[in-house]
């Protein structure tokens, strides 16, 4: 009798994990509110309801603005644009994302310098930011990755001594503080998602937080078709439509609200998670970084040995948690494997000097390689919301899944 569920045993969990988004009758009612108002869109921008969360997101971040516009990937083009970057500038990103964050340098027309990751925590190396610096480059693009964030203190010191800019991709952020300080307040701007899947959402849109007066007025510029914003009305930007309608603004008011509570919920279950995954076989514990002063996650991640599992990859183990009744996934290959993002990539205009950065045949990245293709596994944001019991599920079906290795079906290809 096999006794895994992928091959008909019984799931270690018959039940779902809570579903996401959480609603109640005050969504219901912001939304109602905004319809019969009949300001439904997002201009003039910003609008009631985008400037009330604006205010609300900052302040919990810690921030002096916040720009609400259409989602996480155009805050970071706009992040970019309002810093003046473009064409013949370098950006550096790291090689362990969503391509969002190496889609937003080349949509303003700035040149990817993809960089691997760093094994502790898998984000971005500054060792290797630190080597991959030339005349040209102009920024760097952290990505506080899962449940970790990006080493800011070497980041920050890197960037200034070298005069760069930093946009702290804080997607799976909301909520983190790096020492006392809010994730997106550390470098020049933060970049968050409001997307379904996000902590935070509103189904679609992005915030953009910044300390700077002059960057917040270009941004808000920027996303209202380069309408001028200071009082003179003397700045006018190039920008496009990239704003939030208010129905969407008017639900990420009312998820401010309730965001507090579910961030302290995760972070104690998390935790939770972190002390009893150290027992089971095969797994590498990848606990978040002590610098972070408040624990807040989208995804937590650890990694499989997967010798351990038989030579399986995280993809099969994946599968297997999935039919475990765990929501697990392998989320990001490394971005020299990203389907998603060839042929873009390899035919952007670029130096000599940038063959191997940017062609995929040569770029090398053994960090992200290991963690994209073999070894990272991403618990999604629910399994932290059920208690006790979602997370003792997950150590039970990991262990179980780890003791039956012999039954998981054979090596895998790369997921995209
Ligand atoms: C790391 C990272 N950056 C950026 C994004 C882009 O956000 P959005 O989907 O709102 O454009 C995402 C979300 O999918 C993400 O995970």
């Amino acid at each position: 009798m096999p006794e895994l569920a992928m091959n008909g045993g019984t799931p270690v969990r018959a039940t779902s994990y809570p579903s996401w988004p959480v609603w109640d009758d005050r969504d219901v009612e912001a939304v109602t509110t905004v319809v019969k108002s009949g300001n439904w869109g997002g201009f003039p921008e910003p609008g009631p309801n985008a400037e009330r969360f604006e205010e609300a997101f900052a302040a919990y971040q810690g921030a002096r603005h916040g720009v609400l516009m259409a989602n996480g990937t155009v805050t970071m083009e706009v992040a970019l644009k309002a810093l003046g970057i473009g064409w013949g500038d370098e950006v550096i990103v790291p090689a362990l994302t969503f391509a969002a964050t190496a889609y937003a340098p080349m949509a303003s027309g700035a040149v990817p310098v993809i960089v691997d990751v760093e094994p502790r925590t898998w984000t971005i190396d500054p060792d290797q930011v630190e080597a991959a610096i030339t005349d040209r480059t102009r920024a760097i693009m952290p990505v506080h990755l899962g449940h970790q964030m990006a080493d800011m203190d070497r980041l920050e010191e890197i960037a200034r001594r070298h005069g760069l800019a930093v946009v702290e991709d804080c997607a799976h952020a909301p909520g983190q503080q790096w020492r006392g300080r809010g994730a997106g307040c550390i470098g020049e701007f933060g970049s968050f998602s409001h997307q379904s899947s996000k902590i935070l959402t509103s189904g679609e849109g992005g915030t953009l937080l910044t300390n700077d007066d002059d960057l917040a007025g270009r941004a808000h510029s920027i996303v209202d078709c380069g309408r001028a914003k200071d009082p003179d009305e003397k700045e006018f930007t190039f920008g496009a439509n990239y704003r939030l309608g208010e129905l969407h603004a008017a639900l990420l008011v009312v998820g401010m609200e309730r965001f507090p509570e579910q961030q302290r919920e995760r972070a104690e279950a998390g935790k939770e998670l972190e002390r009893s995954l150290a027992d089971v076989p095969g797994v590498r514990v990848m606990p978040a970084d002590e610098r972070i002063t408040r624990w807040s996650f989208y995804n937590y991640i650890f990694a499989i040995d997967p010798d351990a599992f038989g030579g399986r990859t995280n993809e099969v183990v994946c599968a297997a948690l999935e039919a475990e009744g765990i929501p697990a996934e392998v989320q990001y290959p490394p971005m020299n494997r990203y389907e998603l993002f060839q042929p873009s990539l390899s035919r952007l205009p670029v130096a000599v000097e940038h063959a191997d950065r940017l062609d995929p045949q040569r770029m090398s990245f053994p960090v992200a390689e290991a963690a994209g293709l073999r070894e990272s596994v991403y618990l999604m944001e629910n399994v932290f919301r059920d208690g006790s019991q979602g997370v003792q599920d997950v150590v039970e079906a990991l262990t179980k899944v780890q003791r039956n290795a012999d039954e998981l079906p054979g090596a895998a290809g790369v997921a995209q």
